[in-house]
């Protein structure tokens, strides 16, 4: 019974226009089986020339970073029906970084298969993606580039800052620093414990500048955020607004035709990278925006990051490189505060969501606390890029973020300490016996995404108990996996080609000298081209790489590429479009 509705015929086809209509306009028994199954109380209206709007949700108990998205989708949808749209929640596949294992970087590319699939699969003409946690946005993102539908994010935002015993405490930076002090003898076990219940003081993602605060604050400045969003803490009532925003736009951006691929060009990806610097974001930031410009088609490349982000200067004084929480940021202006002070290194032609350039919107934005973000004139570092060194243990490159580095260890030569795996290091680290000095080099092999799999984040490797108790806090480390956003030190990461995947670094034995020259951008092994080619990987280092026989485990590494492209599987890279070749019925 619908007396008061518009007398449209639900058979009408005045909306080919929209992808949906082609599961619900027409008279055919399929349109027939689209429309009655999705009726459920809702009237006829909603098939007739309404954009079905998904909002993918990562909202699980499972991702407790997450857990609060579902009042978020509400807002979306609120913003959607008020524009006119339809809102469809569709649960996508959702990772938890602190509780799945091996790793959440091997389900990163599972769930953005898997939601690209379910948005080309499904009745729909745009998406609003709801993420936070690190592989999150990530994955919705390289889903949204493949499928391209239009597509807004909303960033779940940070969680509130903790306090323990009248000091801030920083999530996940301060569990690695708490947990060397007890280990270190300055800090009981007890206490550490204690601190435990005030580290998650609220809803939201953590609250340090780890890999979700990056990433949410780098789409914005990709242009796929509505302007301002990004870093709006979970708790405040402006992120419900900006969700709410964000339902409307979505239907104006199916009304425009404004897919991702319409926008998003190596300029967006510029500014994601200038962002990056300037926020002294994570080094995940990397492979995870090098895997979305891959799906976009975009010429994406390590070195892109030395050649944009080398001379951009730090400006916000964040854990785990400064002081500062991410409340903190929204408080002293916020992600646009900073954007303002680097305008002049951003393109402005790189478009966003809203069809206006990035540096558009950036007008109205201040600094309200300069301890927290720091004028152009005052950085808190000049050149706060990722470094991408090179050298014969590193042919394609691996990475160093100098802001979370000891400024004396940037040039080093040192006597390498080499780990086949991390339960081998975890074994060996602590014993009194083991021949380790602060000028030794920790390598660590086998955690590269086949080596692993998965690429973990295990390459700021715990000092060795006898070197912290002598007060010795950062030691020149080499791994061929990754490392938390949260993580500080002076860490080489995602040497590629991977061990496994027949890098160099497979061939290190403990006791040769490796040299880092961070300035330089170079990091070798004094070893002769006639030495390393004489070498094979020994046993032990080989029983180290996994050997998956089924599964997605199996899947990933037979297809898995290295670090230096993003680390996506080889058959999704690029784009297949929303279209759907056949019926279902
Ligand atoms: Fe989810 Fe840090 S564990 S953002
Ligand atoms: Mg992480």
């Amino acid at each position: 019974m619908e007396p008061d509705l518009p007398s449209r015929d639900p058979r009408d086809r005045d909306h080919r226009e929209l992808r949906s209509s082609e599961w619900y306009t027409g008279d055919v028994r399929n349109a027939y089986i689209h429309r009655a199954w999705m009726r459920r109380g809702v009237p006829s209206s909603a098939f007739q020339g309404r954009p079905q709007i998904a909002v993918a949700n990562t909202a699980s108990d499972l991702t407790p970073c997450n857990a609060h998205l579902g009042e978020v989708a509400q807002s979306v949808k609120n913003g959607i029906l008020e524009a006119g749209g339809i809102p469809l929640e569709l649960p996508v596949v959702s990772l938890g970084e602190t509780q799945v294992r091996p790793t959440a970087m091997l389900w990163r590319n599972m769930a953005a298969m898997a939601t690209e699939e379910m948005l080309r699969a499904n009745p729909v003409d745009g998406v609003v993606l709801l993420g936070g946690c690190d592989k999150t946005i990530p994955s919705l993102l390289m889903a949204a580039g493949s499928v391209d539908l239009p597509a807004v994010v909303v960033p779940g935002g940070p969680m509130l800052t903790g306090t323990f015993r009248g000091q801030p405490l920083g999530c996940g930076t301060d569990v690695w620093r708490l947990s060397e002090e007890v280990r270190a003898g300055t800090l009981s076990e007890d206490d550490f414990l204690r601190s435990e219940s005030a580290m998650i003081r609220s809803k939201g993602h953590c609250n340090t500048m780890g890999t979700a605060s990056t990433m949410g604050l780098v789409a914005e400045a990709l242009g796929v955020v509505v302007p301002g969003l990004a870093g709006t803490p979970a708790p405040d009532s402006r992120l419900l607004e900006g969700a709410h925003n964000s339902g409307l736009l979505a239907v104006e951006l199916v009304r425009q035709d404004r897919r991702p691929s319409t926008f998003l060009t190596k300029a967006s990806f510029h500014n994601a990278i200038v962002a990056l610097a300037a926020i002294g974001g994570s080094t995940n930031a990397v492979v995870h925006l090098l895997a979305i410009a891959g799906r976009l088609g975009i010429d994406l490349t390590v070195d892109d990051f030395e050649r944009i982000g080398a001379d951009v200067p730090l400006l916000v004084n964040l854990q785990p490189a400064g002081r500062y929480l991410m409340d903190d940021l929204y408080r002293a202006g916020g992600f646009q505060a900073v954007l303002r002070e680097v305008r002049d290194l951003l393109d402005p032609s790189a478009l966003t969501v809203t069809g206006r350039p990035l540096v558009e919107h950036l007008e109205d934005a201040r600094i309200w606390d300069a301890d927290v973000i720091t004028s152009r004139e005052t950085p808190l570092l000049t050149h706060a890029g990722i470094a991408v060194l090179r050298g014969n243990l590193a042919p394609r490159g691996a990475i160093i973020k100098p802001a979370a580095a000891s400024p004396h260890l940037l040039q080093h030569r040192g006597r390498a300490v080499v780990f086949d795996t991390i339960e081998d290091f975890r074994a060996r680290i602590d014993d009194p016996d083991l021949e380790v000095d602060e000028n030794s080099v920790l390598v660590l092999r086998g955690c590269g995404p086949k080596g692993y799999p998965g690429m973990p984040e295990v390459s700021n490797m715990p000092l060795p108990q006898k070197l912290l108790e002598r007060g010795v806090r950062d030691m020149v480390r080499i791994c061929d996996g990754r490392m938390s956003g949260t993580a500080y030190g002076t860490v080489v990461l995602h040497v590629t080609p991977e061990a496994a995947a027949g890098g160099p670094l497979a061939l290190v034995q403990t006791g040769d000298w490796i040299s880092l020259d961070v300035t330089a951008r170079r990091l070798d092994v004094e070893l002769s081209p006639e030495e390393l080619a004489s070498r094979t990987p020994n046993e032990a280092t080989l029983a180290g790489f996994a050997a998956p026989t089924r599964g997605w485990e199996k899947l990933y590494v037979d297809h898995v590429m290295q670090a230096d492209t993003g680390v996506d599987l080889d058959f999704l890279v690029g784009s297949s479009g929303s279209k759907v070749s056949r019926e279902s019925h």
